[in-house]
């Protein structure tokens, strides 16, 4: 590793498993210290523990983010306690992707999905990306998936939320980045996480007629990742950068 992110801090929200405990491996093997969150205290614990055994710098915050305002809040005050009072990479990742007709979704589920995905990166970057103003500079980055660039049946509640996380990067971006920050997001296609385990069979089928042939895995989000964290993207801003196989340009 070269120690890209040397003396950087970051925040990686869902990062006890999957895409978003990939990026902070990557983010940590480069030199960052990293606040781990989820809500399950002993698989955050074992993430953490691992991270450390590689020599990264890991510390975990436990919330649900389905709590909205108050968890996004109490996430932020940890995570800056615990990397020395300064957030320099935020990455808002945590998501649920709940699949169902439209006619079939209750307004437990609705709320729940836009207050994870939605409504947590947003109280999480209002509260951090001024901070990171004042101190000169900084980095968020959103997930969003390929969902928002076609229509998906039994999709629609999942792909709504993704669609509004990518327009909050254009609006963070313009308003933002005037002051040093830089919002971009990473859209990932089908990628084998803890999260997408049940469907893994469908998702094989569909990834098989693209031109990688098979679905991502989670460990290749850590490249795009550090980069778009690190200085070598000083000039990125407002983007969305597509890790899918191929799947949305060329299939067959
Ligand atoms: N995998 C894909 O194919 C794919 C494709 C496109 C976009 N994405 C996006 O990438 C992100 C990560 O997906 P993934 O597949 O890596 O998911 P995952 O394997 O299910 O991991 C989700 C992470 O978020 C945490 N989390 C879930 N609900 C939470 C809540 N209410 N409060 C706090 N933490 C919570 C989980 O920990 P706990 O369970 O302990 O809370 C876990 O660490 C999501 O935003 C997703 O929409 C994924």
């Amino acid at each position: 590793m070269n120690g890209r992110l040397n003396g950087k801090t970051a925040l990686v929200t869902g990062s006890t498993k999957g895409l978003g405990r990939a990026v902070a491996n990557a983010f940590a093997a480069e030199g960052a210290h990293v606040v781990l969150t989820g809500r399950d205290k002993a698989v955050g614990e074992s993430a953490v523990a691992e991270l450390r055994a590689t020599g990264g710098r890991a510390d975990l915050v436990v919330a649900d983010l389905t709590e909205g305002l108050s968890a996004a809040r109490h996430v932020a005050e940890e995570a800056e306690r615990l990397l020395g009072g300064r957030v320099d990479i935020l990455v808002n990742n945590a998501g649920v992707f709940p699949l169902a007709a439209t006619a079939d979704f209750d307004e437990e589920t609705y709320d729940r999905t836009w207050t994870v995905n939605v409504k947590s990166a947003f109280f999480l970057t209002a509260r951090l990306a001024p901070a990171m103003a004042a101190h000169g500079g900084g980095v968020v980055l959103n997930l969003g998936s390929i969902v928002t660039s076609h229509g998906l049946a039994g999709s629609a509640l999942y792909s709504a939320t993704k669609a509004a996380v990518e327009s909050l990067t254009m609006s963070w971006s313009a308003e933002y980045g005037p002051q040093g920050v830089r919002v971009n997001t990473i859209a990932p296609g089908l990628v084998l996480t803890e999260g997408t385990t049940e469907g893994a069979e469908h998702l094989e089928a569909m990834a098989a007629h693209t031109p990688a042939g098979r679905p991502g895995r989670a460990e290749e989000i850590g490249p795009l990742a550090v980069y778009l964290a690190s200085d070598d993207a000083a000039y990125v801003h407002g983007s969305s950068f597509t890790l899918d196989g191929g799947w949305t340009t060329a299939r067959r």
